[in-house]
């Protein structure tokens, strides 16, 4: 049984990208693996958030985890703020990373570009990120394509830690889905979609109702030429509506490719909007029946419960090897 950790900042509503990169891949894998899902809630702070939206968006992301599939019987879902260990084993971290390497970050660089006052918290965010997986000797973390740097820093923070004090960390693998790594945009296919993107039609979120979405998929972006074709270099916007397709219809490209060949972008759309909304409406339905359900506190207060016992364990061992605190008594 392996030991799987993955996070999702309770900033805005999951996009679509945030479900098909990443959340649609949790729940199929509860059943054989050790399995930690968190509201990162700490690293949303990294940027300015409204405190009372934070609040509601921490709730909502826990009621949009479960309504994914996420059985508490089977995980343990929990909010990162409420085990202390997470900004306990940052600050440890922290001192065995270099400011090079965190000024390296693409999101760093992409989200502090232009700003005048940019956070601290925004440079140290990938030490809190390791921080979360290693806690819980973590062995694979499944994210989107935009995470593999920061992964790629925790397996090295990992190592560093393990050579320089003691081997105490699983230096983990990371597991990004071969579709649906990196849904783009729906206005400029070339970027990636993102909860801040400013544009609403640039992306669908999980939560949109169907008029939503419908309108959204019908004004993507596509190209003059009017062909169905897999291209990501000359096609981009048909492209990324085709993994969207895949992805939610469980047909392979080739399959829908043949399917559309000869029609316009018009029936393809439509079908595309029809796809995805028959993915989101049943995860819709669940959510909204979970959001104000007690259920929701207990789940998330044995989540916290166990969580911190198992962070607890890794941290002391941590804090030992570095000399900290008084050791065992
Ligand atoms: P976040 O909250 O930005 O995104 C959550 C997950 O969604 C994936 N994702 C995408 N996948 C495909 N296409 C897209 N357009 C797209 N946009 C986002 C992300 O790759 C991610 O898997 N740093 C993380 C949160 C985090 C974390 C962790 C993840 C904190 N600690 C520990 C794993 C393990 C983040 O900001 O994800």
């Amino acid at each position: 049984m392996a030991t799987i950790f993955s996070g999702i900042q309770p900033t805005n509503t999951p996009t679509l990208g945030n479900y098909l990169g990443a959340l649609k891949n949790f729940a199929p894998l509860q059943d054989e693996n050790d399995c930690y899902f968190c509201i990162v809630d700490q690293h949303a702070i990294t940027v300015p958030q409204d405190r009372l939206k934070l609040k509601q968006n921490i709730r909502s992301l826990a009621a949009l985890y479960l309504a994914c599939g996420i059985d508490p019987e089977k995980s343990t879902l929990f909010i990162q703020s409420e085990v202390p260990a997470h900004s306990q084993m940052a600050w440890m971290l922290q001192c065995v990373s270099y400011i090079g390497e965190l000024e390296r970050m693409t999101q760093f660089k992409d989200k502090s570009r232009g700003k005048e006052a940019v956070t601290a918290g925004l440079l140290t965010y990938p030490p809190l990120m390791a921080a979360d997986i290693l806690l819980y000797g973590t062995d694979m973390v499944p994210v989107g394509d935009d995470q593999k740097q920061h992964m790629e820093l925790t397996r090295n923070l990992a190592e560093r830690f393990n050579r320089k004090y003691n081997d105490i960390f699983t230096v983990p693998d990371v597991y990004i889905p071969p579709v649906g790594a990196r849904i783009m945009s729906l206005v400029e296919p070339t970027k990636k979609m993102s909860k801040s993107d400013e544009n609403q039609k640039a992306t669908i979120l999980v939560l949109d109702d169907e008029k939503q979405i419908v309108k959204k998929i019908k004004s993507a972006t596509t190209d003059s030429d009017q062909s169905i074709r897999y291209d990501k270099a000359e096609k981009p916007g048909v492209s990324n509506l085709l993994d969207i397709f895949s992805l939610c219809s469980g047909k392979s490209i080739d399959q829908l490719v043949a399917e559309y060949d000869g029609k316009g972008y018009g029936d393809f759309k439509e079908a595309v909007a029809e796809s995805v909304v028959k993915t989101l409406k049943p995860i819709q339905n669940t959510y909204y029946d979970l959001l104000e359900s007690e259920k929701l506190d207990d789940i998330l207060d044995a989540g916290a419960e166990k969580a911190n016992r198992v962070a607890q364990t890794t941290l002391k061992k941590a804090e030992r090897a570095m000399g900290l605190g008084r050791g065992k008594r």
